[in-house]
């Protein structure tokens, strides 16, 4: 199955189903006919696995970088860059990216910047990579300041999402990855009932399609791409804190399912959600076994802070919320409600 990412000249195809990276060698042949080298970015754990069988059809070396997000760094992004350099990447030739999201944030940046730009592909092999951080040209790095706050807009000539590669992913992972799914199926207004309904290939397939029509209607998150952000305010801050701690203890998909249960808890106390609505949060998150409540290490004013740094944020704290007219951007929400919910939120049983 293809979705297309809808932006004239630079739009392209995510292709996504069983043994779709099979269709690497081809896709090259298609959308970079000038390229007679490829530098293949992915990690060691990844290039082990039965399933790393990839034909590009042109010379291509395979680089190996850390992988987790605790590799997406402005070192390991100078060094990336380095090594396209020594590989001998000319403008016509390309990058392909195969790992989960913080590989493809950092492949991707490296092609954005080497040569002023190159062409790149994206070989998604999460779920939270397949769902969301392959699609839509969002690259980059962390700073010490926060995530991805060092990045460009580059859109990859296309993504290969192949279900087959999900199977060898370690269970945490997995599930980590299905927060992405649910902040998708929510966003759908698919209620626990609706999404188990679904097989898995439907799920992803459903999350695919709604990150694909969002991005063609709005690269640059002037308007409904920042409706995609849902959760993250406070996962963002939880994941700062992680790295900060040293503890790199929590997977994304973790951190956005908290932060869509806490979502759903302000839009609670802001009056626009009942506690049905609450409900239907916390029964979709448990149902894939996602954590719906912050570790007790994380203290709340730390957080606080954090979200107030968000990239999202204009100097105060910006969330995205439901509402009875759908989901909206609100932003300056109350310092002093915010850190009450949050308090309200750890007390939760
Ligand atoms: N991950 C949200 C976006 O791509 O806009």
């Amino acid at each position: 199955m293809k979705f297309r990412v809808d932006l004239d000249a630079r739009g392209y195809e995510v292709h996504v189903g069983h043994g779709t990276r099979a269709l690497l060698e081809s896709i090259i042949r298609d959308r970079a006919p000038r390229a007679q080298r490829a530098v293949i970015v992915t990690s060691p754990q990844l290039r082990v696995l039965p399933w790393f069988d990839f034909v590009t059809g042109v010379e291509a070396d395979v680089v190996e970088v850390p992988d987790g997000e605790r590799a997406k760094t402005p070192a390991t992004f100078v060094e990336l860059v380095e090594t396209l350099a020594q590989r001998g990447l000319s403008r016509d030739d390309l990058v392909v990216a195969i790992g989960g999201g913080a590989i493809t944030d950092l492949a991707g940046f490296a092609a954005a910047s080497y040569l002023r730009g190159i062409d790149f592909v994206n070989v998604a092999t999460s779920v939270a990579g397949q769902v969301d951080a392959a699609i839509g040209g969002k690259t980059g790095v962390n700073l010490a300041a926060g995530k991805n706050l060092l990045g460009a807009f580059h859109q990859p000539i296309a993504v290969v999402c192949d279900l087959d590669v999900l199977e060898t992913l370690p269970p945490r992972d997995f599930r980590a990855g299905m927060g992405e799914v649910v902040k998708c199926a929510l966003l759908e207004g698919l209620d626990g009932e609706g999404l188990r309904s679904m097989s898995f290939d439907a799920q992803v397939e459903l999350a695919i399609a709604l990150k694909a029509r969002v991005v063609s209607g709005d690269e640059r998150e002037g308007s409904t791409r920042a409706l995609l952000n849902y959760g993250h305010t406070l996962a963002h801050a939880l994941e700062r804190a992680s790295i900060a701690q040293g503890r790199d203890d929590l997977r994304h998909g973790e951190a956005v399912a908290i932060g869509l249960a806490f979502a759903a808890r302000l839009a609670r106390a802001l009056g626009r959600l009942n506690d049905a609505g609450v409900a239907v949060h916390d029964e979709m998150l448990a149902s894939v076994n996602l954590p719906t409540r912050v570790p007790d290490h994380y203290d709340t004013l730390d957080l606080l802070e954090a979200m107030k740094h968000d990239k999202k944020a204009h100097h105060d704290l910006t969330f995205v919320l439901a509402g009875p007219e759908g989901f909206s951007v609100v932003r300056g929400v109350d310092t002093e409600l915010v850190r009450h919910e949050l308090e309200q939120f750890r007390g939760e049983s």
